[in-house]
């Protein structure tokens, strides 16, 4: 099954000092607004964006000061450990947002896939989510945990999770969110971000070009900037905070050494989606010259659909 996953685990107390995270903040600001794959080609200039707000803290090239928190957090772990029913985690990212001004729920949806030997820097997400969702590539696919952690709690920002399936209404995390997580698998389950307040100029919009970080007068308010022009302000209380951490798992290390070499190719994933288009009398054929055709890609998902959670809130992706 892709599209399900056991329940997360619910983590109180994570870190001992949240201090400590808000340094992190400070020390990483400013923070700038989400692009990402939901909306490409968005106009720099435009006031189009809501106030979500993201950067990365860990990744392949990259370890801030004070990441360790948590990437050696041992509760992650444990509980990655336990939740997997695996020994061998490891952590390779670790981003942030904030979120702040925003009355619709951010998209339903799962986490992007990799696979051994493909992943995003190699093969177009839409592709890594058909094979995903075609559930012929299971075999390379690379399990992954999520944790989401949460620093104070705002005016709503709850968390809509599909625990018991896409075909089941989801359950819903909100309030006496601070210092707590959830950990599972965000890359089977779906998962939806509800509305953050304030809500009474409905969702803020600001360009590309806006930036948040703490006022520069101090007071502990932090600040959006737009084009030289502050249009924000609160304290970091009122600001939905969360740091995502991500780790691949492997049964053991014995296991992880064995599997590193069983890649997949592009011309693996043609010939897979080859056999099963044929088995299942399509006329379409994989074809690695058309993936940049759009008609190509609207075709291979229309086989392979993604499923729709049912009972998600409404998007700020979605028509007015
Ligand atoms: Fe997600």
């Amino acid at each position: 099954m892709t599209h399900t996953a056991e329940p997360p685990i619910l983590l109180r107390d994570v870190i001992e000092d949240p201090a400590e995270v808000v340094a992190l903040l400070e020390r990483n600001a400013p923070y700038a607004p989400l692009g990402g794959w939901y909306r490409p080609g968005v106009d720099e200039g435009l006031a189009a964006s809501a106030m979500w707000f993201q950067k990365d803290w860990v990744h392949a090239d990259l370890a801030v000061e004070g990441s360790d928190l948590f990437q050696r957090n041992e509760r992650y772990h444990e509980a990655a450990r336990r939740f997997c029913n695996a020994q061998w985690i490891l952590p390779h990212s670790l981003y942030v947002n904030l979120m702040v001004g925003i009355d619709r729920c951010g998209p339903a949806h799962t986490d992007n896939p990799k696979f051994r030997g493909r992943e995003r820097k190699n093969t177009p997400m839409w592709l890594l989510r058909a094979m995903l969702w075609s559930e012929l590539f299971t075999r390379w696919e690379i399990i992954q945990a999520t944790a989401i952690w949460w620093l104070n709690d705002v005016e709503e920002g709850g968390l809509l999770y599909w625990a018991d399936g896409p075909n089941e209404p989801p359950r819903r995390y909100v309030g006496a969110m601070a210092n707590t997580a959830l950990l599972g698998d965000n890359h089977h389950m779906f998962h939806q971000v509800e509305r953050v307040g304030p809500f009474d100029q409905g969702t803020r919009r600001v360009t590309q070009r806006a930036q948040l970080a703490p006022a520069v007068d101090g007071g502990g308010a932090w600040a959006v900037i737009d084009r030289g022009v502050e249009v924000f302000r609160a304290p970091l209380e009122r600001y939905r905070v969360s740091v995502l951490w991500k780790a691949d798992v492997y049964r053991s290390e014995q296991e992880h050494r064995v599997v590193a070499n069983d890649t997949l190719t592009l011309e693996d994933v043609a010939r897979v989606f080859d056999r099963d288009l044929k088995a299942r009398g399509e006329k379409l054929h994989f074809d690695l010259e058309r993936l940049g055709d759009p008609a190509f890609q609207r075709a291979l998902q229309a086989v392979y659909p993604e499923a729709i959670p049912v009972g998600a809130g409404r998007s700020m992706y979605d028509a007015a």
